[in-house]
């Protein structure tokens, strides 16, 4: 690799179309407190402008943040950007993603997560430590992302800059590859539009037949992008390939299905093009190692083709030079609210039109391209939408609305909204949060929902941890919340003899019925072996995982530990066995997620949706389930059935004071809690209510008994 690297050069990104707007630019920022830029995806946007602005002197006052959707994206390209400007990252330039901070005394630039500054603005509502914040991406519609660029507006109407105690104003850049520049312009009280025209090349797109209008549920597109890529390969001149699929799975299986079929032709006959002598397959995910992530930019030797798989990343967040291929498979994994089960759940859904555009013109930033989709066009006219939904009309909206509310957000439905969510999902997180006692009837934040708001983590995992810090467990809770923030930590090799060594070696670690219990165990046997990574290669465990799992375990324990020397943390005792006392712990956060035997193997939740649901066959439960009635689990994984994982049985009676909560309040209560302070009035009548609803059950829970005698 090393005989490549130096290529990547600095004159390079002087070509870039944004250094002829550059003047115009900085003009612009130092003009305008808002200003919206927009430009081909590759232009130079991310990598280029917050340099401009750091030599033009903007970060003298305070720091230049930038923020992206995706942590990948922020990594690398805080790498390239120190690159180039000849530093170390995190000094002048570094980085911050949820658990992991790259950035000194020294960092200027900063790139960022969008929910990183999130959490910042709770600590610091008027960024004092910034002089210019640049949302980017925002064509992503990322819920945290619409999040700020409200917080951002309001902020400005609400005040004014002069009395925020700011010394210097804060300059806000939006960007944006493809987003209506005037809706966002008009949002943001009509503010300037800079246009980076970018060059583009035309770019021939053809439809497949692999998947039709109906085929939105098959995966039958990763078998046909190989094909497809292979196709490529073998008859197409010069020029690196680009597949877009949806996960790491997909993607390390097409890879090896790829490496397969290249490797057993004979470069001399069967390539048409006889400069290519040989391809050069690289997978790109979110998860991905660091190390792994470089290769990625860099060109391939010569003679060599590069096809690279991944996910919806490629599309704008990171470009790729020397693409001249694209191989579309038309889906995208994508985080949506389950109404049957309650949840965020990740699914695979067909793309947008517009999305398929913009992973067509990955193919045409240098020359001519061509781009070969995998569907229909059948399936583009009847299964693709026009746009895609934003995230914030599709997931739970549990930790925003918490988040704001602590910022001093009590009217949630009038918030600036670029697009609002429906105001049943709002209505649903309120009701979700009174649950987890994160706020009272009144809409206030409680003590609670303070401490809760500081962990990066779901509600659940946080309120289940803080009861455990009430027992004096933390030292349960807080591997087992570090082990659900990594990504998955058992490997599963694929291919018959392997696997079955992972799955005995997986089941080994299962010692008891319960696999938070299991993470535990991992965790701690892992971190107390003398050589840590050889008893994970031993275990078929994922060391990287592991290793950042330690790392979440001790920001969570300094965060616990930060809140309990301000805070007053009550005390409780526990009588009991200490795994009862775990299981109780999960169940103060879980209860939401209870599921009772129903028939058979079947479970049935008792959030009052009442959805049918199995143990997933990667529980402990799974072949032992036969005598548990009750559990808990952290999440669903939904295909034809709807499967609990990570589960744990639980007694009935740990949860029977809890339940009536998840049925107390009717979301139509919380509505005016929604919107402002409720009055006593209101109160009083809706105790009334609720009472009533008790007395009647309690009659007809006396007529039952009396049936039953
Ligand atoms: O943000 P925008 O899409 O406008 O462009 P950019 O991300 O700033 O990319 C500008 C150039 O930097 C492209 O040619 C990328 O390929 C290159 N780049 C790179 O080579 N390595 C990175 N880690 C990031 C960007
Ligand atoms: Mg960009």
């Amino acid at each position: 690799m090393s005989k490549v690297s130096g290529r990547h050069s600095k004159h390079e990104s002087a070509y870039l179309p944004i250094h002829q707007h550059k003047a115009q630019l900085i003009e612009a920022v130092k003009e305008s407190d808002f200003l919206v830029v927009t430009g081909e995806t590759g232009s130079g946007k991310t990598t280029q402008l917050p340099q401009f602005l750091y030599h033009a002197g903007f970060g003298q006052n305070g720091k230049i943040g930038i923020t992206v959707p995706r942590r990948l994206a922020a990594i690398t390209v805080a790498q390239r950007v120190a690159d180039e400007m000849r530093c170390v990252l995190g000094k002048q330039v570094g980085y911050q993603v949820r658990f992991d901070d790259y950035t000194s005394q020294d960092t200027v630039v900063k790139y960022m997560t969008d929910g990183c500054l999130l959490r910042e603005i709770l600590a610091d509502p008027h960024l004092s430590h910034y002089n210019v914040i640049i949302l980017d991406e925002v064509h992503e519609r990322s819920l945290n992302s619409d999040i700020l660029l409200g917080l951002l507006k309001k902020n400005f109407s609400d005040r004014g800059q002069s009395s925020t105690g700011r010394s210097v104003p804060l300059k806000v850049v939006i960007m944006s590859a493809t987003m209506e520049t005037d809706k966002l312009s008009a949002f943001l009280g009509d503010c300037r539009v800079l246009t980076i025209p970018g060059r583009t090349f035309p770019v021939t797109c053809t439809f497949g037949s692999a998947v039709g209008p109906k085929d939105t549920q098959s995966t039958a597109y990763v078998k046909e992008v190989v094909k497809l890529a292979f196709d490529v390969h073998t008859s197409e001149t010069a020029g690196d390939i680009l597949v877009f699929l949806t996960g790491q799975i997909e993607i390390e299986q097409a890879c090896d299905q790829l490496f397969k079929k290249a490797e057993s032709i004979d470069y001399r006959y069967d390539v048409q093009d006889q400069t290519v002598e040989g391809l050069l397959i690289l997978p790109l995910y979110g998860s991905m190692a660091s190390d792994q992530q470089k290769a990625i930019f860099q060109p391939p030797p010569d003679g060599i083709r590069k096809c690279v798989m991944a996910t919806n990343i490629a599309a704008t967040s990171l470009t790729i030079n020397g693409i001249k291929y694209i191989i579309d498979s038309g889906f995208v994994k994508q985080l949506r609210h389950n109404s049957n089960v309650g949840m965020d759940i990740l699914e695979v859904v067909p793309i947008s039109k517009s999305e398929a555009h913009q992973r067509a013109g990955r193919a045409g930033r240098t020359s001519a391209g061509k781009c070969f989709r995998v569907y229909s066009k059948g399936f583009w006219e009847q299964s693709m939408p026009e746009y895609m939904l934003p995230e914030i009309q599709r997931t739970s909206l549990t930790a925003v609305v918490l988040t704001l509310k602590c910022l001093g957000v009590h009217d949630v439905i009038r918030f600036p909204y670029l697009d609002p969510p429906e105001e049943r999902f709002i209505l649903d997180a309120l009701k979700q949060l009174y649950q987890f006692d994160a706020i009272d009837r009144r809409g206030r934040v409680t003590q609670l929902g303070e401490l809760m708001v500081e962990f990066p983590l779901q509600p659940g995992l946080t309120r289940a941890l803080l009861k455990a810090a009430e027992l004096g467990c933390q030292d349960m809770l807080l591997p087992v919340a570090a082990m659900l923030s990594v990504e998955n930590i058992f490997i599963r090799p694929g291919g018959t003899d392997k696997q079955k060594e992972a799955d005995e070696k997986h089941r080994a670690l299962n010692s008891s019925l319960n696999d938070f219990a299991t993470l535990l165990g991992v965790f701690q046997s892992c971190k107390s072996s003398e050589r840590p990574s050889a008893w994970c290669k031993d275990n078929w465990i994922h060391w990287r995982a592991l290793k950042s799992a330690f790392s979440v375990e001790t920001q969570l324990r300094d965060i616990l530990h930060r809140l309990q020397q301000k805070n007053h943390f009550p005390v409780e005792t526990f009588v009991g066995s200490r795994t009862d006392m775990f299981r109780q712990c999960l169940c103060s956060g879980y209860f939401t997620n209870v599921a009772r035997r129903s028939v058979g193997k079947t479970f049935c939740t008792m959030d009052g949706r009442g959805s049918m649901v199995h143990i997933h066959p990667s529980s402990a439960l799974f072949e032992k389930e036969a005598k548990v009635n009750w559990v808990i689990f952290h999440d669903v994984l939904v295909t034809s059935r709807v499967y609990m994982r990570t589960v744990c049985p639980i007694r009935y009676e740990w949860v029977k004071d809890l339940l009536p909560k998840l049925h107390e309040v009717d979301v139509y209560d919380l509505s005016n809690v929604a919107r402002e302070e409720v009055t006593n009035e209101e109160i009083t009548k809706w105790e009334k209510r609720e009472a009533a609803k008790r007395q009647a059950e309690i009659s007809a829970e006396n007529v039952m008994k009396k049936l039953e005698k």
